[in-house]
């Protein structure tokens, strides 16, 4: 079984370049099949995420080509609407398709999208606003399918705020008949960026980035290159990996802007900051602060992505931290592994308080991406050895993890063999 075995207590100083963001490039990709021409995506992040999706868009028919860090998609040759579960099932970015294969083939079928264990994750949303756009959607055991010989706009109010069924209702209005206007979207940097590529390929999408967004649906997109940005959420997790071990780390290419509630709750603990020419220069060696309160929220509020991380850094500080999961009702995995390294952390319902203190190393199993992310912070912290089981869950979202920590001056490798050998 894989692990990461980490020597925590280590300094840790120097600089880190931020990977393109996957939940920009995860939808981008289920979008390049509204065109039938080439797409490039340039600095896309070699993350299993993205291998899992280039081997759904290689099972309906597009043509998948690396050049570099650049992602070249032929999708002339689309020809099925079918996903094979084996990929679907491993990715929640599998409902992507609804909104991209199903206008561009008129008929998907696809198994219930998998992912990582968090919450019940529905995709009720997903589907109610494809239908409100004139699909038939009809579900069996194994997942469900959908059928639209033309998809036309259509007015509809999410009745709760969903990133993911925002983007694919956009990617849905962007070739459907006539004009959508959609209601209590989301409002992520990522559904912006999604919009920036679509426009790029010649959308009509106005809105973005506000609850109310208007689609004025064109007759066909063309092909386009497009840049993928840095991910705020690996940003966020490195400056925390930094404050948990109270060092010095600057982030290359870190999207500042969008990291405004995580910022405020660093500098709160006693983190020091500046951005200088795109560089997000941090300084943990003050942190020392616990936090009072902090509640996770749709953007702009502090990202349930990084709650795991943040509990990791209040597990290294003395006094009495709170936090409550407001998005996903069973994100706490990771908080219940960081108990077997000595952390004081209590759950009740969807708050953690958490007395910190020491962390010591421990065997501890990483349940989903981001909290073994957190699991990689808390090792570093600690004193002695932590084992990670499960690094494929990391695997999901970060690029060159051991490598980045390594030259920043920690102590991690990865191994395969028995747990006790
Ligand atoms: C996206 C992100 C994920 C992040 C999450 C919240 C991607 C690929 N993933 O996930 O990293 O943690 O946003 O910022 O971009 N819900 C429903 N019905 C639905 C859809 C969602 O009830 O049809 C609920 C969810 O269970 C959750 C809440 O709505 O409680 C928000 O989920 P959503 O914003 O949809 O998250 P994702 O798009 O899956």
């Amino acid at each position: 079984m894989e692990r990461y075995i980490i020597e925590g207590g280590r300094p840790l100083e120097g600089s880190v370049r931020i990977q393109g963001s996957k939940n920009t490039v995860l939808p981008v990709m289920a979008a390049a099949l509204l065109q039938r021409g080439t797409v490039c995506l340039r600095r896309c992040p070699k993350i299993a995420d993205v291998r899992c999706m280039v081997e759904i868009l290689k099972s309906v028919g597009a043509g998948i080509r690396w050049r570099g860090d650049c992602l070249l998609m032929d999708c002339r040759h689309v020809h099925t609407g079918e996903i094979p579960g084996a990929y679907a099932d491993k990715m929640r970015s599998s409902i992507f398709f609804l909104g991209s294969l199903l206008p561009r083939c008129g008929r998907i079928a696809v198994s219930y999208p998998g992912g990582c264990t968090i919450g019940k994750r529905p995709v009720d949303l997903h589907l109610a606003v494809l239908k409100a756009m004139g699909a038939r959607i009809w579900e069996d055991s194994r997942g469900f399918c959908a059928l639209a010989d033309q998809l036309h706009g259509c007015r509809y109010r999410f009745p709760k705020i969903s990133v993911g069924a925002t983007e694919n209702a956009v990617m849905a209005a962007a070739t459907a008949r006539g004009e959508s206007f959609f209601s209590n979207c989301a409002r992520e940097p990522e559904i912006v960026h999604l919009c920036r590529f679509l426009k790029l390929a010649g959308a009509d999408i106005r809105g973005e980035g506000t609850t109310e967004i208007r689609v004025r649906g064109v007759r066909k997109l063309h092909p386009a290159e497009f840049t993928v940005p840095a991910d705020r959420i690996v940003a966020g997790t490195y400056l925390f990996i930094g404050a948990a071990v109270r060092g010095k780390i600057s982030l290359e290419d870190a999207p500042a802007g969008e990291l405004e509630a995580v910022l405020d709750v660093y500098q709160k603990m006693g983190g020091q900051y500046e951005v200088k020419s795109g560089t997000l220069v941090t300084d943990s060696s003050r942190i020392g602060t616990p936090v009072p309160y902090v509640e996770t929220a749709a953007y702009p509020g502090f990202p349930t992505d990084l709650q795991s991380p943040l509990a990791a850094v209040c597990a290294t500080l003395a006094g009495k931290s709170r936090i409550r999961e407001k998005i996903f009702e069973d994100r706490f995995r990771a908080a219940v592994e960081m108990q077997k390294m000595g952390a004081a952390i209590r759950r009740d319902g969807n708050v953690l308080e958490i007395s910190g203190g020491r962390l010591r190393g421990a065997g501890v199993c990483a349940w989903d991406l981001r909290g073994g992310a957190a699991l990689v912070a808390a090792g570093l912290a600690a004193e002695g050895r932590t084992e990670i089981l499960h690094p494929e869950y990391i695997d999901r979202g970060y690029e060159q993890l051991e490598k980045n920590i390594t030259l920043l001056g920690g102590k991690i490798s990865r191994i395969c063999g028995s747990i006790n050998a």
